[in-house]
């Protein structure tokens, strides 16, 4: 195992990158900002005087043809791209790059009405219609026949042609749970090369035996029916790994068509960064992902008062930790400008907010930023949806106006960047992995055991420690090496198997810090429990035998003890049984297995093994352990508190304030006020520079 990181650690400003270069993206731009544009939803005289606008607002690259499969074939077979050379051209006219989709989230109605086999059907038997849009069944080879036909067509015109420069594919693609027959069909010779087309190995690894569920051939397996509570849980693993292959699949495919064309244009889809659903990063050809974000919509995830205004403090900075590992670069498709029409309650964004977002997913990393969108809609479902523009189609909105100021912005700091991966050495430190499969999750989700655990919770009590120390934090696949980590951290990461656990201990045993928590490897891949002691996979890497797990009712919390403070638990409780050598680090105070172990820590070769047997009902404990470790290992970490966050790029220090209050900002001593200064009042930002 290469121990990257401790070469790092010299000098004050470091090259922390793990990742090879992209090719698409000049660093000294940083990052390019554009806006989705429509030109099918107005009239062709608005167009110019619209991306002249765009244009002098400071936006660099539009977003054209998304949803117009309609326009662009308006009959089977014939093709109209005049119209889009047309707003190609005043875009370039106005020195706007263009990022062109692929429109197949929107099949024309002439595609619905002739082959209605390729009409979505949900598990209930609703067979979704023409009207709105992705009604459309990746599974069906007629729509996947004719959706290649048209992206080849527009890939053929576009490809060679420097305006352009990427595209996107489809829209917010995410993994269809779809009934269609051919879906059906599809899972029966997915389970076929699975299993190799041996259906006692398939009875096997779904444990048939049980309830008389066997099956006597492939042909006899349906889609499993998620709404019946006690539906056989293996099947509905593999189902959901089949749905997400899907979907990765039809993206792939669409990639390849167009990459026939196009040798300098980049590939990309706009994710909603749906982390359960297991394809984000599972269409290998995409150059990077890129995600879409909303933060204002009627929730209440917010710091204080004014919170459900500004949005929740991290969701911008997972996303980014998220799609940035994947290809070491992403993009945002869409971040909104102003109100949006389609939450529970669509509130007007603090003043500031829309910048903090910007720069929120400047501080990750990204190469690009774009808004959806530059109009706001006269007609169809999103009429209330803001713009960068009015209804008027000229007069800038509040959100516009941030982004022009995050623009001009930008360009100051164009003259004073360095390199990307420029970082401080205290920062590259804190660097830690979170180890996620999507899998774990659905497992899980299907036997929870308590109707309180919340796998998503359960790992935000862990990042959100991290983002409080400054750490950078990756979310990773188990495709990564993970000795790039100093520390990495697998919550409840319920499926493994001997190679999983053989790379942790590899990792640990030179010199890795390795965290696992609760549930972990309890199972195998296939969700079955291997015949040997209950949670035994990793004894041998944690030191412990577990004696039992316990679960309580909301009302009567457990305590812990840890370093002398009481933290509460209710929702899983493992009563760990640890060898000698093993540091106990916190026990339970309560129930007859009072003072017994639920965390313990070891040294093993080089690194260290944490063990967090239990969920806490608030974050308290997993905060603690957290903190020891860090300390443990000489980790300097920083405080911030829950709203701020820093992040490090080109050189640059990037703080954001989400709280509700203004957050004073101790400027290290070698560093320049950039944008900003130290008083960082809510919704503000400060950028500063070492020197
Ligand atoms: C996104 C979608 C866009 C637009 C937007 C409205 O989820 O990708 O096409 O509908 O929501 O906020």
């Amino acid at each position: 195992m290469k121990k990257r990181w401790i070469g790092l650690f010299c000098g004050c400003m470091l090259a922390g990158s793990v990742f090879a270069q992209q090719p698409w993206f000049d660093e000294k731009d940083l990052t390019l900002t554009g806006a989705y544009y429509y030109p099918e939803h107005w009239d062709e005289s608005q167009w110019e005087r619209d991306l002249k606008r765009m244009h002098d607002l400071g936006f660099e690259f539009t977003h054209f043809a998304e949803f117009a499969w309609a326009q662009l074939e308006p009959r089977e077979g014939v093709y109209d791209f005049a119209w889009l050379d047309r707003a190609v051209e005043l875009a370039a006219k106005y020195d706007l790059k263009v990022v062109m989709c692929t429109s197949t989230a929107t099949p024309p109605v002439w595609l619905s009405r002739k082959y209605p086999e390729i009409l979505l059907k949900s598990e209930d038997g609703t067979v979704l219609d023409h009207g709105a849009r992705q009604h459309a069944s990746f599974a069906s080879p007629v729509y996947r026949r004719l959706a290649y036909r048209m992206i080849e067509e527009l890939a053929r015109h576009y490809g060679n042609d420097s305006r352009i420069i990427g595209w996107q594919l489809d829209n917010e693609p995410t993994v269809q749970f779809d009934y269609n027959p051919a879906a059906e069909k599809g899972f029966r010779e997915f389970l076929r090369e699975k299993y190799h087309d041996d259906i006692n190995e398939l009875n096997d690894a779904w444990g048939t035996a049980f309830w008389s569920e066997v099956y006597s051939s492939f042909d006899e397996i349906n889609l499993p029916k998620t709404a019946q509570m006690f539906m056989n849980h293996h099947q509905i693993l593999d189902y959901r790994r089949f749905a997400a292959k899907q979907t990765n699949d039809f993206l792939n495919e669409q990639c390849l068509l167009i990459k026939k064309y196009a040798k300098n244009q980049w590939v990309t889809t706009n994710y909603i960064p749906d982390y359960d659903k297991g394809h984000i990063g599972g269409s290998k050809d995409l150059d990077f992902v890129s995600y879409t974000r909303y933060m204002v919509y009627g929730d209440d995830e917010g710091v204080g008062r004014t919170g459900f205004r500004v949005g929740n403090p991290l969701r911008i900075a997972m996303a980014n930790d998220f799609f940035r590992p994947v290809k070491g670069t992403y993009g945002v498709m869409e971040l909104q400008p102003g109100q949006v029409n389609w939450g529970t309650i669509n509130p007007q964004p603090l003043p500031g907010a829309v910048r903090l977002w910007l720069w929120s997913v400047f501080a990750g990393g990204s190469d690009f930023v774009c808004t959806y969108r530059y109009r706001q809609p006269l007609y169809g479902t999103e009429q209330y949806h803001y713009g960068i523009v009015g209804t008027d189609g000229v007069t800038v909105t509040p959100g516009g106006e941030e982004y022009a100021k995050f623009i001009e912005e930008i360009r100051l700091l164009r003259g004073k960047a360095d390199s990307k991966d420029v970082k401080p050495e205290s920062y590259l430190k804190r660097r830690t992995a979170i180890l996620w499969n999507p899998e774990n999750y659905w497992s899980i989700d299907r036997q929870k055991q308590n109707v309180t655990w919340d796998t998503f919770r359960h790992v935000d009590k862990y990042y959100r420690p991290l983002k409080a120390y400054g750490a950078p934090v990756d979310f990773i696949s188990e495709e990564k090496d993970f000795s790039e980590y100093p520390v990495m951290i697998a919550p409840a990461y319920q499926l493994a198997d001997k190679e999983l656990v053989d790379r942790w201990t590899e990792y640990v045993e030179n010199g890795g810090n390795l965290v696992l928590t609760c549930r972990t490897a309890q199972k195998d891949r296939f969700g079955r429990l291997p015949e040997a002691p209950f949670g035994s996979m990793i004894s041998g890497l944690t030191g412990n035998k577990m004696e039992f797990y316990d679960l309580l009712l909301p009302k009567y919390s457990g305590t812990v003890k840890m370093d002398g403070q009481t933290c509460s638990w209710n929702t899983w409780g493992e009563i760990l049984c640890p060898d000698q050598g093993n540091e106990v680090w916190a026990t339970y105070a309560q129930d007859f297995y009072e003072g017994k172990p639920a965390v313990t820590f070891r040294r093993l070769g080089k690194g260290t093994v944490t063990y967090v047997g239990v969920d806490s009902s608030d974050g308290q404990l997993e905060r603690m352990v957290l903190d020891k470790l860090y300390a443990r290992l000489g980790i300097d970490v920083m405080d911030l508190p829950y709203g701020v966050t820093l992040e490090y790029r080109n050189g640059f220090g990037i703080v954001l304030n989400y709280g509700d209050k203004p957050y004073h900002f101790s400027l290290p001593q070698n560093a320049e006020a950039v944008i900003g200064t130290p008083d960082i009042n809510t919704a503000d930002v400060f950028v500063f520079r070492l020197k």
